[in-house]
């Protein structure tokens, strides 16, 4: 499968920082091999789209996508932004359920099946994020965590026009990983990745071998390859290692590298 190597900036790259970040941001990369992903903080999209779209031969294609979405098309919800709002501003992706928006923000498991269901409805490509918390691991409680998390996602998917395995990606965010500088060993994502693909065939039957699972937490240029390279991971998701362009384009390098052997 194609690697897939993904950038969530968080509320990090106002539109000037962006402009930087692209234009020196140029791995040299077969595009066969790897997909890059940018999810900049929406009022930094337009620009970072059009830094790229600005930027003779920069050699990789990118794709776009939102950190966050509401499930209305449109009404009056003050400070909010819709997938089809998202999508006319270029966006073709949107992650749902990041773990910052459960535990910061208090997004249910519930509400992210809506977001998967209105990003599907609006023709973007949803980034389903999940993960456990450490208590929840030590507890022995991966696998159900997971299966509640995507269970909630497959519920809400026949609701969406459109919605088929092959259009959603899911990210495996163990909590305990995610800006800790902590990073679950290749061994351990393998499991849990097992684990996904495993809830996932339980969830959306033979579409499931195509849904491209990627890991996120405390992911940089020193750990990519290992990752990468362990089974099941199809790629990764950066935080903060993503906001330098040096380090991200080395992360994209190990891809390469890992999609070749
Ligand atoms: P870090 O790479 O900073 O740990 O963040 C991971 C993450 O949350 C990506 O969505």
């Amino acid at each position: 499968m194609t690697k897939v190597v993904a950038a969530n900036w968080k509320m990090h790259h106002g539109p000037k920082a962006a402009r930087q970040f692209f234009q020196r941001f140029r791995p040299e990369v077969d595009s066969r091999a790897v997909r890059i992903l940018f999810f900049p903080p929406d009022l930094s999209l337009a620009a970072s789209i059009g830094a790229v779209e600005g930027s003779a031969g920069s050699g990789a294609p990118v794709e776009f996508g939102v950190q966050n979405l509401h499930w209305e098309a449109s009404g009056a919800f003050t400070g909010e932004t819709s997938a089809e709002i998202a999508r006319d501003a270029g966006a073709t992706l949107a992650l749902v359920g990041h773990s910052e928006r459960r535990h910061v923000f208090g997004e249910t498991d519930e509400e992210t099946g809506r977001k998967v269901a209105a990003a599907v409805r609006a023709g973007l490509v949803p980034v389903v994020c999940v993960g456990e918390r450490l208590e929840e691991r030590r507890a022995g409680r991966l696998r159900e965590v997971l299966a509640r998390q995507l269970g909630a996602v497959a519920e809400a998917l026949p609701a969406a026009s459109g919605a088929d395995a092959a259009g959603f990606i899911v990210a495996y965010e163990p909590v305990w990983a995610i800006g800790t500088g902590e990073t679950a060993t290749p061994g351990d994502a393998a499991d849990a990745h097992a684990i996904v693909r495993d809830v996932l065939r339980d969830a959306v039957g033979d579409g499931a071998e195509t849904v491209p699972v990627l890991y996120g937490g405390s992911v940089g240029p020193r750990n990519a390859a290992a990752l990468m390279s362990a089974p099941g991971v199809d790629g990764v998701l950066v935080g903060g290692a993503s906001l330098d362009p040096a380090s991200f384009a080395e992360i994209v390098e190990a891809a390469c590298q890992a999609a070749a052997h």
